[in-house]
């Protein structure tokens, strides 16, 4: 229910020192945990505050933009008005962490006006909440503009101490970067250029991506994440970063095409910059404000969506076992029959129904079908990808309308595969087509991908011109009652509250670097810190479940760093409403541990972070939607740990069985990385687990009403 309060907090402050006019203006969080301070300089420059608990965390920082053509707005303001209200409502995910969310905020809304003779308009909205802020601009309708074209945006971020940060590069092209752990004063993200195994890559600055998150020095220190929610037609943001000064700055993505970071009519509003503001570092897994910033649900209803657990045609060709393509080349104009087969090809109608029965069998809902369609021939090292992917014509050995047909029968849905090759123009031109068809058969949900640099080149995947690609592919989908999960996506930014249909999606350095990267595959600590990076935008199509972790016969040089054990921890610590179970079917065949991945939910009631530290370890129980089922999961970095979990969440004065997967005592993600043990145990909410992680390991249980 959403009221304006009578009393405006504002309170003019004008102080006659040294020439400084300070119209300052307050707001607080709902339980005063958190407030923003906002005032115009003595210049005229909008400028912002925030303090959290009465310690400031964000100190003095300018707002403000430079254009193309027309003069900046750098100062020369006033505050015409000033309004503020507050927000107490709940609403309901379709699909998430949670049944319900509380979006509770004090918002304030400062209208500003040039004091020159064109008397620009520029508002600022300021969301205060109990978990963090978020403001944006709004470009109110103005005779003296129409449009802007802006080059720079200028919102600044005063950090007030050398935090530690968990960053990525800021690069402009791809979010598949290792995180870093250092000191603001000590990021280097230049030093980050030209990874081999990146197939795009662009950092232009010393800045990093979002979210970043960062946690302050001292025996009681307080955590902070920076991060945009409701990216809609605007540029992606990364953060610039001073190591002398610890100002963050806004440096939009930009384009080489047009020079420009943002293009848009008036009137508009840019993003919400958020900063989610904590005193544990679990409360920054259990914050929604980056879906709440967002508009509520504009699809309604979406059941033909639902959560679900998928196998695919996919590692196999990560690991080498087969091939996306069908034949090695193709000659121009050159039809496909069974002739050209180089006889490594992984999509066969044959190869899909072996997968489709596997799921079947084990409680797993979808199949994922790559390298299905034309065009995988052209795909490596191919520069002009323009027309090469075609999406709704497969190879000669896969028969799609069989696959389909096959598939309903045993219950399991069919995955469609739009790899574009960052080739958005030949996509777009098909995606009626490509769509339609998925709707003629009856397929709901979409994996797309963008491997590559972007074509038209000088574009890059998080610039203003992608983002609209982006989001106009998965609004279309939706008219045709498809789900997308982008893989090479712009960053998630809270859209699936307004957009169900955006279900997962990559947008980090994914499994599939495990089999393949040149620097050993992600470390230990990976997870550990994308659990409370990364994780904090939204779902996350990882991939989890490879149960070969030495990965033999096929890449004898790399490994997956972790145990068993925490990989099947991973289906509950990592969320997406869909989760894979990406290893080979024969890798998991009489395995006894594959029985956790049947058995656990993909779609929850409740979320409890219990512990974790950035790139330490983490534990999150779930509680599945639709029956009173816990899963829980807990994952360590490469130092072994030994945690007690109070299961507290539980009913009280109820009994439970618990089936405990957890690593074996000589475990080890190196040395030992298959060995587990499964264990069972009555508990209740007295009962606290201890429980051993072994190094680079974790525990999966699932929790059962008796
Ligand atoms: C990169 C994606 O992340 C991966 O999942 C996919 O298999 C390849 N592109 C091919 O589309
Ligand atoms: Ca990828």
């Amino acid at each position: 229910m959403r009221f304006f309060l009578v009393a405006i907090s504002l309170f003019l402050l004008v102080s006659c020192t040294q020439q400084e006019e300070l119209k300052e203006t307050s707001i607080n969080s709902p339980g005063n945990i958190n407030t923003v301070e906002f005032f115009i300089d003595a210049s005229g420059v909008p400028k912002y505050r925030v303090i959290h608990k009465g310690t400031t965390v964000i100190d003095t920082s300018s707002l403000g933009f430079e254009f193309k053509d027309i003069p900046a707005f750098k100062g020369d303001f006033r505050i015409v008005s000033i309004d503020s209200g507050s927000t107490d409502e709940a609403w309901k995910m379709p699909w998430g962490e949670q049944s319900e969310v509380r979006n509770h905020y004090n918002e304030l809304k400062v209208d500003l006006e040039e004091t020159l003779e064109n008397a620009r308009k520029l508002n600022l909205v300021f969301r205060v909440y109990d978990d963090g802020i978020g403001f944006r601009y709004e470009f109110p309708e103005q005779a003296q503009m129409n449009e802007v074209i802006i080059t720079d945006e200028l919102t600044n971020f005063q950090l007030t101490v050398d935090h530690t940060a968990w960053w990525i590069p800021g690069d402009w092209d791809i979010y598949e970067h290792l995180y870093n752990t250092t000191r603001v004063s000590e990021i280097n993200a230049i030093s980050k250029r030209n990874h081999p195994d990146l197939a795009q890559t662009y950092i232009p600055e010393n800045a990093v991506n979002t979210p970043v998150t960062m946690r302050s020095p001292g025996e009681q220190p307080y955590y902070l994440s920076f991060h945009e929610a409701e990216l809609l037609d605007y540029a992606g943001m990364t953060l610039k970063v001073n190591n002398e000064t610890l100002n963050l700055e806004s440096e939009l993505v930009g384009s080489d095409i047009t020079g420009y970071k943002v293009k848009r009519s008036l009137p508009f509003h840019t993003p919400w910059r958020t900063i989610q503001i904590a005193d544990k570092a679990t409360e920054l897994i259990d914050s929604k404000l980056i879906v709440n910033l967002n508009e509520p649900n504009k699809l309604g209803d979406i059941p033909w969506f639902t959560p679900m657990k998928y196998t695919g045609i996919w590692w196999e060709m990560h690991l080498g076992k087969s091939s996306w393509d069908f034949a090695r080349t193709q000659v121009a104009g050159q039809t496909f029959s069974m002739e050209d087969a180089s006889g490594t090809h992984g999509a066969t109608t044959e190869n899909t129904k072996h997968y489709i029965d596997f799921s079947a069998k084990n409680n797993i809902g979808g199949v994922l079908v790559e390298g299905w369609n034309t065009g995988w021939e052209h795909w490596i090292g191919f520069e002009d990808r323009e027309g090469v992917f075609d999406f709704v014509t497969p190879y000669p050995d896969y028969d799609l309308e069989e696959v389909v047909r096959y598939a309903k029968e045993k219950g399991v849905q069919i995955i469609m595969h739009h790899e574009t090759s960052a080739a958005p123009r030949t996509y777009e031109k098909q995606l009626d087509t490509a769509y339609a068809l998925m709707q003629k058969l009856g397929i709901h949900s979409v994996k797309s991908g963008y491997v590559g640099k972007i074509i038209p080149k000088g574009e890059y995947h998080h610039g203003q011109w992608m983002v609209n690609h982006y989001n106009n592919a998965a609004f279309k989908a939706a008219d045709y009652q498809i789900a997308v999960n982008a893989h090479e996506p712009i960053k998630a930014t809270g859209l699936r509250r307004t957009y169900p249909n955006i279900i997962s999606r990559e947008g980090l350095r994914g499994q599939e670097f495990n089999a393949w990267s040149s620097d050993g595959g992600n470390p230990p600590e990976h997870l550990p810190i994308v659990a409370f990076t990364r994780m904090l935008a939204g779902p996350i199509d990882y991939t989890p479940g490879i149960f070969n972790i030495k990965l033999s016969p096929y890449k004898p040089t790399s490994q997956v760093n972790t145990t068993l054990a925490q990989q099947l921890a991973l289906y509950v610590v990592i969320y997406s409403p869909i989760q894979m179970a990406a290893d080979l079917p024969e890798n998991y065949e009489g395995n006894p541990a594959f029985e956790f991945i049947r058995d656990v939910g993909v779609d929850w009631q409740k979320t409890v972070v219990i512990n974790g530290e950035p790139g330490d370890f983490v534990t999150i129980a779930r509680k599945e939607k639709g029956t009173e089922h816990w899963f829980m999961g807990s994952i360590t970095d490469e130092n072994a740990r030994e945690i007690s979990v109070k299961l507290d969440f539980l009913d009280k004065d109820e009994s439970y069985e618990a089936i405990i997967y957890a690593d074996a005592e000589d475990a080890h993600w190196d040395n030992n990385p298959t060995a587990y043990k499964i264990t069972q145990q009555k508990v209740n909410s007295e009962t606290v687990l201890d429980l051993k992680l072994a190094p680079g390991g974790g525990a999966a249980i699932s929790i059962k009403k008796e």
